[in-house]
């Protein structure tokens, strides 16, 4: 299905980007060695028993099963759980006091993002979570109607997102990239569908995104954008998206003040571009189904064109 496969985002755990990533491959390949040495040496043991005609030897039986069926496997195990334990106190380590803190809360079937600015400052965005390389941050993360999971696998752990709940997740990527996030609980109708880009980038870039993200939306230029957003107000679009430094102001779909932006919509489902996001906003049930949007099918061309060239241009 296409919207696994926008660009190629990496969501391998298998190729980790971050410091808690690389711990958990590790961790995989480890065990996957000590699984294969079980079962080869299990598995031997069967078939030299079927193999290997006439009585054995009872000391050399008794040997081999439990030598080969029972010490070798706990050994193996046992060493394995130690080497997992330990790895816990580190992944769990808080981050440092002054890191990075992003809030995030699911929503069916979308993802709210807070960035903390100040002192009871936050910026929020939607479906794009930007990080600053070899930074250690913590997200904060709630729901606001079911059980979701938040995971970047290319970065680390997931963890569950609970209504009435905070948990939360210390994340430390170590390499400039574009990755993608799931939510890996199943949460409803479009849970296969509710992803974002996660983009890794230098300090200083991250910097400069994040103070562009605090600039209210700019003002559209050209006539098909100006007719654009004031039909973006006549149709309603605001009641449910806020779009900062207009009248737009509603709360119950994704913060669109800097869409142009983004690298995807419809929760990474879709690249952005004027293609699909004319078919996002008139066939948005095609596109998505069960998503909460009402699909405008009766905007006319031009309408339609009009709206496309205001969102494209919120950079
Ligand atoms: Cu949200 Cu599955």
């Amino acid at each position: 299905m296409s919207f696994l496969l926008i660009g190629d985002l990496s969501q391998s755990t298998l190729d980790p980007a971050g410091h808690g990533a690389a711990q958990i491959a590790d961790l995989f390949h480890w065990m996957l060695g000590g699984g294969v040495l079980i079962w080869l040496i299990v598995v031997g043991l069967a078939v030299y028993s079927v193999v290997v005609p006439g009585g054995h030897r009872p000391r050399l039986t008794k040997t081999l099963v439990i030598g080969g069926g029972a010490v070798f496997p706990t050994l193996v195990l046992t060493s394995l759980l130690c080497y997992a334990l330990a790895m816990l106190p580190e992944l769990h380590r808080p981050p440092p006091d002054a890191s990075l803190t992003i809030d995030v809360s699911g929503v069916r079937w979308w993802w709210r993002v807070g960035y903390r600015t100040g002192e009871n400052q936050r910026v929020e965005t939607a479906n794009e979570i930007r990080l600053p390389v070899d930074q250690p941050v913590e997200f904060k993360l709630t729901s606001e109607d079911v059980i979701h999971s938040f995971w970047i696998p290319a970065l680390g752990g997931k963890v569950d997102m609970i209504p009435g709940r905070e948990t939360r997740l210390k994340l430390h990527p170590n390499r400039v990239g574009t990755y993608r996030g799931v939510c890996a609980e199943y949460c409803g109708t479009a849970h296969a569908q509710m992803a974002f880009d996660v983009v890794v980038m230098s300090q200083a870039d991250f910097e400069q995104w994040l103070r562009s993200q605090q600039r209210d939306a700019s003002e559209p230029s050209g006539p098909a954008a100006t007719a654009g957003r004031e039909l973006f107000h006549r149709k309603g679009c605001g009641a449910c998206h806020t779009i900062r430094g207009t009248d737009a102001g509603g709360r119950v779909g994704p913060d669109l003040t800097h869409f142009g932006s983004r690298l995807s919509l419809g929760a990474a489902i879709k690249p952005n571009d004027a293609n699909h996001l004319r078919r996002w906003i008139s066939r948005t049930h095609d596109v998505k189904p069960g998503v909460q949007m009402p699909a405008f099918e009766r905007l006319n061309q031009d309408e339609l064109d009009s709206i496309v060239a205001y969102l494209e241009q919120l950079n």
